[in-house]
């Protein structure tokens, strides 16, 4: 069997589905894998670091769709690439369904069988595997970056002879993956961090990593049965707003995190919100591309309102694509083997395997 991976469109997509690390593993599990040539020249990573593993360079793209028997993405392939790829091929990645539907229907049509990893269950079997998890958590790490970078004062509190500056002050709305990991950097490097969540679990997190949790009064716990959030109700809205007035005028950096799966992103930060804060203060969206956490936002773009600015995140794994490959490679690689079976040399697509039905994709 061999497994073979295209060259995204890299002035959109800088990661890459197989490593030369990854590739190792992959060919360890007895499979022959493929890459097309300067497949990932553009992360300084050379064909020979690949050939090195035993990984075949081929001169394009349909040389590779035309040998193998599974092919790996990071996004769902275009138009064009779809139109060379061959029945019974499989096909894994972050295919974004709900975005792709006419790609997706079209592979469907050709009986291509795409994985699309982000429908992956969130269970302990399927933790090694989790792309949502490995990509948030660098999102949340990279927000603070990126705020710290625009921030025009310093963060951490330092006594001089000159004086003393006092700490940032950071605010996280949202304590799920990309949540918890903003809070832990941003203690890192000295703030003073608060954040909050419909979810009254993500409490003992937050304290955890240091930060304050910041309750809204009076209302009932946003959870689901699966550990995501529900949508809130009007009277929560008003009551989150209350909550979050005082901690916005006192906030430089406000970082936003929410997420209803399935759901557009929800809309916590109104105008009136954002303008309470001070000038020299910055909002970051990370669901900026989902619709936005905030007023003001829009994706690839820094606005600036009053002195406020609100910087709306677009492709922001593009900012760390080194690392995110990595952790997106390994969480495919994972994904390789639960679906290969060394005894019958085979892919096996197991319907009763949980992991395998869930990300199968089978209508749009
Ligand atoms: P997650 O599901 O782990 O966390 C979201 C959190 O928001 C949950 O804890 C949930 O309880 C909370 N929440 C939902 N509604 C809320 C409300 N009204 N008020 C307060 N909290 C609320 O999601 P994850 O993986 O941390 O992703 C966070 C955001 O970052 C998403 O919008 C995601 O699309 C985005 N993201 C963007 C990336 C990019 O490259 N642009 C990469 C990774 C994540």
């Amino acid at each position: 069997m061999i497994v073979g991976s295209i060259k995204e469109n890299v002035t959109l997509e800088k990661r890459i589905s197989v490593t030369p690390e990854s590739a190792k593993n992959i060919i360890g599990l007895g499979l022959r894998l493929c890459v097309e040539k300067g497949y990932a020249l553009h992360l300084g990573i050379h064909d020979d670091e690949f050939k090195k593993v035993g990984v075949e360079i081929k001169n394009s793209s349909s040389e590779v769709i035309d040998t193998s028997n599974l092919i790996t993405r990071v996004n769902c392939p275009s138009e064009n690439q779809i139109n060379i790829l061959k029945e019974n091929t499989i096909l894994i990645g972050m295919l974004n369904p709900s975005q792709n539907q006419n790609e997706i229907s079209k592979i469907i049509n050709k009986k291509i069988k795409p994985f699309s990893l982000e429908l992956l269950p969130r269970i302990t079997r399927a933790q090694s595997m989790d792309v949502l998890s490995s990509q948030s958590n660098l999102a949340g790490y990279r927000a603070v970056v990126d705020c710290v970078a625009e921030f025009e004062k310093a963060v951490p509190m330092m006594m001089t002879a000159a004086g003393t500056v006092p700490a940032a002050k950071v605010l996280v709305i949202g304590a799920g993956v990309a949540g918890l990991q903003a809070i832990a950097t941003a203690k890192r490097l000295g703030a003073i961090v608060s954040a909050t969540d419909v979810r009254a679990a993500s409490k003992e997190q937050v304290e955890s990593l240091g930060g304050k949790f910041l309750t809204v009064e009076q209302s009932e716990d946003m959870e689901t049965e699966g550990g995501y959030a529900k949508e809130v109700s009007s009277d929560y809205k008003k009551k989150q707003a209350e909550m979050m007035k005082e901690a916005l005028k006192k906030s430089d950096i406000v970082i936003c995190t929410a997420l209803i799966p399935g759901k557009p992103a929800p809309r916590i930060l109104t105008e009136d919100l954002v303008k309470l804060m001070r000038p020299g203060s910055i909002v970051y969206d990370l669901a900026a591309e989902q619709g936005g956490n905030s007023a003001f936002s829009e994706p690839g773009k820094i606005n600036t309102v009053d002195g406020i600015k609100i910087i709306g995140v677009k492709s922001l794994m593009n900012s760390l694509p080194l690392t995110a490959s990595n952790l997106y490679a390994k969480n495919l690689f994972s994904f390789i083997r639960n679906l290969y079976s060394k005894e019958k040399r085979d892919f096996n697509i197991n319907l009763e395997d949980e992991i395998i039905e869930k990300s199968l994709i089978k209508e749009v």
